[in-house]
């Protein structure tokens, strides 16, 4: 994690710089810093905190300058302190560096920099690496970006960073491997960045630094490109599609409502071109140009994270249903260190809102190795996720900025929906009937999510009565187990309320226990699917004196009468369920969240691109 930015040009950098901070704070929040260069003076300004605090810390000093790097830290290697907040200065303070990654050998190193003398004042293995660059500098009598090179063949781990000297007012020398790092190309003046967020304002040509590679940005001189292995490269220039509205909060209190109310744009923006309703037909460029791979595959696995796992789960549902092609869904931190057994002929599918978890990225390293198909499904377009897969469907639901996934979680099952079903099609494991009817129903989601928003007033108003609560369970069935595990999920990373998802047939062996007047147990519990089924469940909470919310569909009496509280939502076929349900449990979460005054956009010890493992 952590949000890496940087500037060289013709403008002051820091409000550049402090803007772009705040574009990347969603990648972590517990210290930030940013380094200038002014005159002959490097001046490094850090504040453990959000970069608004930094903002307060710095406002009196001198905040001068046209180059400068800047941090925003989500806490690997010691406590978030200002002491451990980047950028840290070499041992001579002529150094400075930002780091987004984690180097593994940094003990070995330290140990063989400490035999030469060298001290350090954090706990950090960034550090640790800016005192390796210092000592090859000097030792070596060679250029910064030929010391970054030296160092960086010594180094185990991943990293994005960037440097810059003092007495060279005109060079910012960064690489990357493993974590994301894009450079963006102004008319006399370069950005650096993450991710493009920060840069988007500025311009929209960009080139994304490959794995192992260390660029150049220098003041009035083309970008240079080389490997650490000393490979030149030559830069790939490409056009951002990204926009500014897109990343602004559009008079929403929070990023996270506005991501929820987004969604009737965002998955019809994820079925543009590719849901036909007038002839109620899919086409996914991904499969068609892949077709024989899909309809061959003997098991197709599904490889992710967090919510992306949960959007796994629900594809596993429909692959199964409809192209009969057996799924395993894996959560990637396992399925890399395990030894999976992966066959040539074996589809793996990653999910990745990011594109840059780094246990995905490993996994689908890992499954590439064993000759695996590899087919991404990913948010943010020109990550590493799907510049590493063999192909993929980009989600199309626009920059997430709320570090609780929501769009990008109904964006992903939508596409893996338009897959399971197009290669049913194409298999003639779904009957035409079915495949139009689900199509049709598929292109009616987005209207459908708009009734549902409507009832946000009602759901915000019985919130409150929940705020006590110390537990929830989610319970669901079929395709909505996983929509359980999502809305435990949601409430959890942002109320910091303890919530359990189950199948809830398995309440009975376990959690059933836990139920008494004051446990709250949300049902999802839809006409269609094992409704009756739920309605037993239901029926047994009842009779421990739990309290109900129940997700229905409209008209629906029996489980409404039953319940407490409930939300209704419009009739629809049962594979397409989730993405109705999916909206007010995430809305039941954000305003539970609200009413406890927690940080919606940015909860406690998270971030949202887990690029560390
Ligand atoms: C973090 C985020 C989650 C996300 C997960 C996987 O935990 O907070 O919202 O689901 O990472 O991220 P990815 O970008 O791979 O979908």
């Amino acid at each position: 994690m952590c949000g890496i930015v940087g500037y060289i040009g013709t403008k002051q950098a820091y409000p550049i710089l402090i803007k772009g901070l705040r574009r990347l704070e969603y990648r972590g929040y517990d210290s930030a810093g940013i380094a200038l260069l002014h005159n002959d003076n490097l001046n490094v300004y850090k504040a453990k905190g959000k970069v608004s605090d930094l903002v307060q810390f710095a406002e009196q000093k001198d905040i001068e300058g046209t180059i400068g790097i800047a941090h925003t830290r989500w806490a690997t290697h010691g406590e978030p302190n200002q002491v451990n907040a980047h950028p840290h200065f070499s041992q001579s303070e002529e150094l400075a560096i930002i780091h987004n990654g984690i180097i593994e050998n940094y003990a070995v190193l330290k140990e063989g920099l400490k035999k030469h003398g060298y001290t350090f004042s954090s706990d950090t293995d960034t550090e640790v690496l800016i005192q390796l660059i210092e000592f090859i500098k000097k030792s070596n009598k060679v250029d910064l970006t030929t010391a970054v090179q030296l160092a960086l063949n010594q180094v185990v781990g991943a990293y994005a960073i960037a440097v810059i000297e003092k007495g060279q007012p005109d060079l910012i020398v960064a690489a990357r491997k493993g974590s994301p790092l894009v450079v963006g190309i102004g008319e006399d003046e370069y950005f650096l960045a993450s991710d493009a967020t920060p840069i988007i304002e500025y311009t929209n040509k960009v080139v994304y630094i490959g794995e192992e590679e260390i660029v150049t940005l220098e003041r009035g001189k083309g970008l240079k490109i080389r490997t650490i292995g000393n490979v030149e490269k030559t830069p790939e220039v490409m056009q951002l599609e990204m926009t500014l509205s897109q990343l602004e909060k559009g008079g929403y209190p929070h990023f996270m409502i506005k991501e929820i109310n987004e969604q009737p744009k965002t998955l019809s923006d994820s079925m543009r071109g590719r849901v036909n309703i007038d002839e109620n037909n899919i086409t996914l460029a991904g499969f068609i140009d892949n077709k024989e791979k899909f309809l061959k595959a003997k098991r197709i696995i599904i490889t992710a994270c967090g919510t992306s796992w949960h959007a796994g789960l629900i594809g596993k549902y429909a692959i199964e249903e409809f192209a009969r092609i057996p799924v395993e869904v894996e959560y990637s931190s396992e399925f890399r260190y395990r030894k999976p057994v992966i066959n040539p002929d074996d589809i793996v599918i990653a999910i990745s809102q990011s594109g840059e978890t780094a246990d995905t990225l490993a996994a689908v390293e890992l499954a590439k190795s064993k000759g695996a198909f590899i087919f991404g499904i990913c948010n943010v377009v020109g990550s590493s996720i799907p510049r590493n897969t063999h192909s993929g469907c980009y989600t199309h639901a626009g920059p997430e900025i709320g570090v609780a996934s929501t769009k990008a979680f109904t964006a992903q099952v939508t596409v893996l929906t338009m897959l399971a079903l197009i290669i049913g099609k194409e298999k003639g494991t779904i009957s035409q009937e079915d495949y139009l009817k689900i199509v049709y129903e598929l292109a009616r989601i987005p209207e459908k999510i708009k009734e549902i928003l409507k009832q946000d007033k009602v759901i915000a108003e019985f919130s409150k009565t929940f705020t006590y609560a110390q537990n929830f369970i989610y319970l669901g069935r079929g395709y909505n187990f996983p929509v359980a595990l999502e809305g435990a999920l949601k409430l959890k990373e942002i109320s910091y309320i303890h919530a359990e998802g189950y199948p809830a047939a398995e309440m009975k062996h376990g959690p059933i226990a836990l139920i008494s007047q004051e446990m709250p147990v949300v049902v999802i519990a839809p006409s269609v699917g094992m409704y009756e089924k739920v309605v037993s469940n239901i029926q047994e909470i009842k009779a421990r004196k739990g309290k109900i919310i129940s997700i229905v569909t409209e008209g629906d009496v029996v489980v409404s009468n039953l319940s407490d509280y409930s939300i209704f939502i419009p009739d629809t076929v049962e594979c397409l369920v989730p993405l109705l349900a999916a909206i007010p449990l995430q809305l039941l979460a954000y305003h539970i969240a609200v009413v406890k005054g927690c940080d919606v956009d940015q909860p406690r010890n998270l971030a949202k691109s887990v690029t560390v493992e």
